[in-house]
């Protein structure tokens, strides 16, 4: 039996340049699926994992996410006078006083950083690491899916899933072992390697369970690809030291740091919406027409 998974990192300093100019005065993170921003879809994917301690790491510009983990008192009477159901309007509302921590990362430096920021909150026990721009729809939710096979396991445990050999240098790459199911063992990872130089095509989607020993690694603050601080490169030093294995999850993942990606999980989500389902299929199929036309 390991320790539980307690608390969960959130890393939303970055920019967000590739949704200028929605992105100028917004947090690329408050962008709406359907009608909840994406780093509510990741806390929730937390909550029901049993986190109890969430720790967003923001920037400059980012104070909406903050406040969008507010109560709302005057949006929420306002609700209620209008007879709505407050819980059905403001889900969010939900942290009690002290589950929410957020510190500032001053410089975007990369996620490797950004996470060491979080290193004095999350102190000296396994934590979750998740990345909104991953969006993951299943039936049980990913990092609860990996909190059990920690269970098991232990170690570090990264969530991963097959990407077109061509598009490596988006990702970090793991260099795989043994398959039990649907962990294998990580025997190398790096990240974004060139198709020419991948050792798989076998990709680290933004969940990942790790050791508080990651931190130790993250002190040296090594510049790696893109002159960032990378993540990537402290787990790559643990490799063969801790227990590590690559976790292929039940489910779909979105890459909504991708417009295209982002607006493929409005279609998916909307049509998941018995409010949205079938006025979305009209729509969709009046569009598909019309380009056949
Ligand atoms: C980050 C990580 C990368 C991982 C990816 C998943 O990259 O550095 O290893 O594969 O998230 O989304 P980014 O997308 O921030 O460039």
């Amino acid at each position: 039996m390991f320790k539980p998974i307690r608390k969960a990192v959130f890393p939303v300093g970055g920019l967000g340049t590739r949704f200028l100019p929605a992105t100028k005065a917004m947090p690329k993170e408050m962008l709406p699926v359907v009608d909840k921003p994406l780093i509510e879809y990741a806390v929730d994917e937390a909550k029901a994992a049993g986190i109890e301690e969430f720790i967003f790491v923001t920037g400059r510009g980012k104070a909406a996410i903050e406040d969008h983990f507010d109560l709302s008192l005057e949006l929420e009477a306002q609700m209620l006078d209008k007879g709505k159901n407050r819980e059905a309007v403001i889900s969010h509302s939900a942290f009690k006083p002290g589950q929410v921590a957020f510190t500032r990362q001053q410089q975007a430096l990369g996620l490797g950083h950004a996470v060491w920021c979080a290193r004095n909150l999350v102190g000296n026990e396994p934590f979750a690491v998740l990345l909104a721009d991953d969006l993951i729809k299943s039936h049980v939710p990913c990092l609860a899916q990996m909190s059990n096979h920690y269970q098991n396991v232990g170690g570090n445990i990264i969530a991963v899933e097959e990407v077109s050999p061509e598009h490596t240098d988006r990702y970090g790459i793991i260099e795989p072992g043994n398959w039990d199911r649907n962990l294998v063992e990580v025997e190398g990872i790096i990240e974004k390697p060139s198709p020419e130089v991948a050792p798989s095509n076998i990709a680290v989607i933004g969940r990942y369970i790790l050791l508080p020993e990651v931190f130790d690694f993250l002190d040296s603050q090594t510049v790696g690809i893109g002159g960032e601080i990378q993540l990537t490169d402290s787990l790559s030093s643990m490799v063969g030291t801790f227990p590590f294995h690559g976790f292929r999850f039940d489910g779909q993942r979105f890459d909504c740091g991708d417009k295209v990606g982002f607006q493929e999980a409005n279609i998916a989500f909307s049509l998941d919406r018995s409010d949205m389902k079938e006025p979305m299929r009209e729509l969709i199929g009046k569009y598909s027409s019309e380009r056949n036309a």
